[in-house]
């Protein structure tokens, strides 16, 4: 009889530690799933649509929306690319109602580009770099939003990946991975400089590759674009460190002329495991943003 009672006994509090845990880990969710409000963004702004096209070409959007057909320079969906243990499909986003992000309202592509989260709670999957974008200037990001409103609407349906449990866990890994807050200056370096850095590491998404990940994929900034083995294909992204001391450029000229023509000049080493798409995007950007990346990866000892 007491033997009995005792099991019972343990059973309760093994439950109640379960229930205990349980609960914490739904609210902890729903903490995390919470949208920034509509009070992030700033009053009364008016985007800069010229501006909202470099975002466009600097964030290489098109490298992995780009649609299929006639639709080649839109960023309308519908091509797979590999992810780690599977494949993924990236989705339509141009400004079609039904199809694409047209009903969107500025708050949406926020969330999505600084929190990595849909208008109806979905976890993105960081194949979509959001965990880079998010140190995108609030302002930039509205811009861009309203350059991929002037895209032509496409209508092309390609529904997200569901996989629930992937996605739950996704809001934990968020947690981890998203910065803190958008870029900041930093003080002491220049103008020039802080352009660049803040292109390299928001919009560019450069360590996204470049950069090492640990066991549970989150970016090594320890060593930060040490270059790191491709998450897609076979092959290496190269360390974008030590570039002047190795003397893979002679100087940020010499590199930004690399940047925007690539192999057409002789460059050969911009082209291959996606840089090739990387470069051409690049080549879009005016030659002070140009200038600026190169001058900040000059840097980099
Ligand atoms: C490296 C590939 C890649 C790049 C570069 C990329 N995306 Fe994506 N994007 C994706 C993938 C994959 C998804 C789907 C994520 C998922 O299923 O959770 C996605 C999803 C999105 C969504 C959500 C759309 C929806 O229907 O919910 C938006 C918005 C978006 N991307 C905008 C952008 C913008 C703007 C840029 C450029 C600044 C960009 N993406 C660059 C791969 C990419
Ligand atoms: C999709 C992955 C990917 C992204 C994103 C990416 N790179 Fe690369 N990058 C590579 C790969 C792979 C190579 C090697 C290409 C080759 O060997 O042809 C490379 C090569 C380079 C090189 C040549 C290095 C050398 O030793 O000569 C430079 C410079 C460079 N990348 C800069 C950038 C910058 C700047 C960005 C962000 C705007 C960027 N990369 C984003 C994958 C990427």
């Amino acid at each position: 009889m007491a033997e009995k009672r005792r099991t019972l006994r343990w059973w309760h509090i093994l439950l109640a530690v379960l229930a205990l845990a349980g609960a914490g880990v739904a609210f902890a969710y729903q903490r995390l799933s919470i949208p920034l409000p509509e009070s992030a963004l700033p009053a009364d702004y008016r985007p800069d649509v010229k501006n909202g096209e470099r975002m466009y070409f600097a964030g290489g959007c098109i490298s992995c929306h780009r649609g299929i057909g006639p639709f080649v320079e839109l960023p309308a969906g519908g091509r797979k690319m590999k992810i780690p243990g599977g494949e993924i499909v990236p989705p339509n986003i141009t400004p079609d109602d039904e199809t694409g992000i047209g009903k969107w309202r500025p708050i949406d592509f926020l969330n999505a580009m600084r929190r990595g989260l849909g208008p109806d709670g979905t976890h993105y999957i960081p194949a979509f770099p959001y965990t880079s974008y998010a140190w995108m200037r609030t302002e930039d990001i509205l811009d861009l939003f309203a350059y991929l409103k002037t895209l032509e609407p496409v209508r092309n349906e390609v529904p997200l990946k569901t996989a629930r449990l992937d996605r739950f866990a996704l809001a934990f890994w968020k947690w981890l991975a998203l910065p803190p807050r958008p870029f900041r200056d930093l003080p002491g370096k220049d103008a020039l400089w802080n352009r660049g850095a803040y292109l390299v590491l928001g919009p560019g998404h450069c360590g996204e590759c470049h950069t090492p990940r640990n066991g549970i994929f989150l970016l090594d900034r320890n060593r930060w674009l040490a270059g790191a083995p491709l998450l897609t294909e076979k092959g290496d992204a190269p360390s974008l460190r030590g570039l002047k001391k190795r003397k893979r450029y002679k100087d940020v000229n010499d590199l930004m002329q690399a940047l925007k023509y690539g192999e057409a000049m002789g460059y050969e080493d911009l082209s291959a495991g996606g840089m090739g798409e990387v470069q051409s995007n690049l080549s879009r950007l005016p030659d002070a943003d140009l200038k600026a990346i190169a001058t900040y990866l000059m840097s980099l000892d």
